[in-house]
């Protein structure tokens, strides 16, 4: 393995092209990863890169090109061939049995899965401990977080022995802190001479974990950057292919009159917890209220009671000092109250995979309107309208969705709820997995909401940008408010505090 190790390259792709219909996903891809490196595969949404790495996966097969793997050239057409020559994918939506407990899942669809269940789980023990996996092996996979389903797959791949890893956007639904003891097994791979390729939107990431950046712009390999010598501005400008700034404006509204108010929300878990403690705020016409704290403190119970979709223990929600607790979603909705919420499955967010743009925009006007009869014509206007604004990649509106890349799928949920002309807009992380560039064109939209003097409730995960973004900033922590501040008086490090469980110096509960 050794002198393999020196002298061969782990992938090497020669012109490689990938196309669908009209589409050139990929056109003419020359790259190659070395044994012990980390590879960046950075591009806007659509750009190409996770049809580039499901054809080293087996999911698709190359249209033209050669892809040799340690020296030699193969031809893998299906995931057993992947496997078979070292390669393990993990995918952004995660491919485990949810019934069956981590050790099963990993030995599944191996011969080894009639090993005695106490060596199966030595063996896979020893493996989390060469790479600094943490992991249960007999945790069922309902009962886990995202990031322990990642560890499982991950596991899943070095269990079967891959020395080239992929990994599609593994940190967008991750917390910092999880993201940091992924990148450390990642680096830890490394060491051990695995070749690694992580696909991921997060700039910051990018500079820290990987060795070389592969830069994809509309199915084109632009450039390789070695890590060391490039920065933001650099890769976001090879990335968009022009100058970009990076700015978010903070418009002022004035006269700003309440619409909902929050008093004393609280809701119970299904163990007896509590999920939302005595939750107390105002949201105003006009304003961004941002909603900080680590993933899982009350943030989609925050969201789902107001939408009226779980139960709550007590407190009020007045949407113009109407109660609107007891109301049903759709009631919600017709008082003008939108939620998106992004969760970790994008296409579970309630649209239809084999429907394209048009049809999915009916969807939601379906629910307004009277009669059987609905006029395609005002969903087409809005899907070209909203292809337009958000740069939606797409041949056309007509497209089944679930040939979209992920970020312009999520552009398309975004773009239908915030054009549903709402009061009150709740958005819950909009720019999971998209691009930097859509990433500001969504925060534009948000301002464009505020200045029309709609109430904006932002969950967001990028402490930069909520200090940014938001008029004021409330945090939670284990359910519970830790306090409001206002954005242009507090500091980064006074809100982090706070996310830990310190209450605000100011007044507990509103302004
Ligand atoms: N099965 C398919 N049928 C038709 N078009 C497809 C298919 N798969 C991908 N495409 C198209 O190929 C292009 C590249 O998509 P891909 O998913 O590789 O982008 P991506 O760089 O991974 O984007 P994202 O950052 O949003 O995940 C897109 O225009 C997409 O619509
Ligand atoms: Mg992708």
């Amino acid at each position: 393995m050794s002198n393999l190790i020196e002298t061969k390259y782990a992938i090497e792709l020669k012109g490689v092209s990938k196309i669908f219909g009209s589409v050139v996903a990929n056109d003419n891809i020359n790259l190659n990863i070395k044994y012990g490196e980390i590879l960046a595969l950075l591009g806007e949404n659509g750009s190409g890169k996770t049809t580039l790495m499901n054809m080293l996966s087996g999911i698709y097969y190359p249209d033209a090109g050669t892809i040799s793997i340690a020296g030699d050239e193969v031809s893998i057409s299906s995931p057993t061939d992947a496997i078979n020559y070292g390669i393990g994918m993990i995918h952004q939506h995660f491919k485990l049995v949810e019934v069956l407990n981590a050790m099963d899942n990993i030995v599944l669809g191996t011969k080894e899965k009639y090993l005695k269940p106490k060596i199966l789980k030595d063996k896979i023990l020893n493996i989390s401990s060469k790479f600094g996996l943490e992991i249960e092996p007999e945790k069922k996979i309902y009962n886990m977080s995202v990031s322990e389903k990642q560890t499982v797959e991950i596991l899943k791949v070095l269990y079967r022995g891959a020395q080239i890893l992929i990994l599609d956007e593994p940190t967008a639904v991750l917390t910092p802190q999880e993201t940091e003891k992924l990148f450390a097994i990642l680096r830890k791979m490394k060491e051990q001479g695995s070749a690694i390729i992580i696909i991921t939107h997060k700039l910051h990431e990018v500079l820290s974990v990987s060795d070389r950046v592969a830069i994809l712009r509309k199915g084109k390999l632009i450039d390789t950057v070695k890590t060391e010598d490039s920065n933001e501005k650099q890769l976001t400008e090879l990335m968009v292919g022009r100058p970009v700034s990076l700015k978010i404006n903070r418009p002022e509204v004035e006269s700003k009159k309440t619409i909902l108010n929050v008093v004393d929300l609280s809701v119970m878990n299904e163990d007896g917890s509590l999920g939302l403690k005595n939750i107390n705020f105002k949201l105003k016409r006009g304003e961004i209220l941002g909603v900080a704290g680590i993933a899982g403190s009350g943030q989609k119970e925050l969201c789902e009671s107001i939408a009226g979709l779980i139960k709550i223990k007590s407190g009020a929600v007045l949407c113009n000092k109407e109660n609107i607790i007891g109301k049903t979603p759709d009631e919600i909705i017709n008082l003008g109250i939108s939620m998106s919420f992004v969760p970790e499955d994008r296409l579970g967010m309630g649209l239809v995979g084999s429907m394209g743009m048009v049809e999915n925009m009916m969807l939601k006007s379906y629910r307004k309107s009277k009669g059987f009869f609905i006029d395609k014509k005002p969903s087409r206007k809005l899907a070209e309208y909203l292809k337009n604004k958000l740069q939606i990649v797409t041949p056309n509106v007509d497209m089944p969705v679930r040939m979209m890349s992920g970020g312009n799928v999520q552009k398309v949920l975004l773009g239908r709820e915030i054009d549903s002309n709402p009061n009150v807009l709740i958005t819950a992380y909009p720019v999971r997995g998209l691009d930097i560039n859509s990433s500001y064109v969504i925060y534009d939209l948000l301002n464009e909401q505020k200045l029309k003097g709609v109430a904006v409730l932002f969950i967001g995960e990028d402490l930069d940008v909520l200090l940014e973004l938001s008029d004021r900033i409330m945090v939670l922590c284990n359910g519970e408010m830790k306090g409001i501040v206002d954005t242009k008086e507090t500091t980064k490090e006074e809100i982090g505090l706070m996310m830990a469980g310190k209450s605000f110096k100011g007044v507990e509960g509103d302004e």
